[in-house]
């Protein structure tokens, strides 16, 4: 049975005030069975010491993504050997938003993905299709692209560290959640996906988490869809609500 996983994805919010109001009053008072469900946050990168060292010991700390190049004269980069050193298990990857503002194509996630993988970071990796792509019925030839892109970089047996996060493009800060039965169809074509290209353990283990204007209010409706594993939670996560979010997975 796979363990659900909800992910906080702090994106570039919060004064260091903001996040420690955040871990002490939100994240440091969640109340989640460890064995049912996996907690991540991702805070910005100037903030992950000061969180590592003041959060409950059963969340974990993801970085979001980043260039994640190796060490040396990569001027204002942050290596995936820094992200290890720091003791960080988790990386967000495949962002839309990196895609969309920093160029990232799907090679790049696929590369990004295999050097994390390489060095023994936990990957969520995202996908998702724009507004347009779904209106022209291409919604699953986008994602089938993304995830071969990935796939194209790893190993079958890499597959066990990553969690995929569908996340429409066009429910991302909108408001416009997917409906569960939008979130359930392109999660299910997910997983046939993995079953078809990587095998039925692939397919099995692992988590198919869903992110786009998730709520405690919709939380609940969504995960009870067969194929939907967790979330990963954007501007939900930075308030009281999120407890209400991992509570729904738990
Ligand atoms: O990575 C999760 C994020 O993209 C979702 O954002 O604000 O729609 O929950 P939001």
């Amino acid at each position: 049975m796979r363990r659900y996983f909800v992910g906080g994805n702090w994106k570039c919010n919060n004064t260091i005030a903001q996040t420690q109001s955040l871990i002490n009053t939100v994240i440091n008072k969640l109340v989640f069975d460890a064995n049912k469900v996996e907690v991540a946050v991702a805070p910005i990168f100037l903030h992950v010491p000061w969180v590592q060292a003041n959060i409950q010991k059963n969340v974990q700390v993801a970085v979001q993504n980043s260039s994640l190049t190796k060490m040396g004269a990569y001027t204002g980069e942050i290596s995936v050997e820094h992200v290890k050193d720091l003791g960080i298990p988790w990386v967000i990857l495949g962002h839309s938003e990196r895609r969309q503002y920093y160029g990232e194509s799907n090679e790049i996630v696929g590369k990004k993905t295999r050097l994390a993988l390489d060095h023994q970071l936990s990957v969520m990796a995202c996908v998702g299709e724009k507004l347009a792509e779904r209106e022209s019925g291409n919604t699953t030839q986008v994602i089938q692209a993304q995830l071969e892109a990935i796939k194209k970089e790893l190993t079958t047996e890499q597959w066990s560290k990553v969690v995929v996060a569908y996340e429409p493009v066009w429910a991302i800060g909108t408001g416009k959640t997917a409906s569960p039965e939008q979130a359930q169809d392109v999660h299910a074509f997910i997983r046939g996906w993995l079953r078809s290209q990587l095998g039925t353990q692939v397919e099995q283990a692992t988590r198919i988490i869903y992110g786009g204007s998730v709520t405690e209010k919709n939380a609940a409706d969504l995960i009870k869809q067969q194929d939907l594993d967790g979330f990963l939670v954007g501007g939900a996560a930075l308030k009281p609500g999120f407890a209400d979010i991992v509570a729904a997975a738990n």
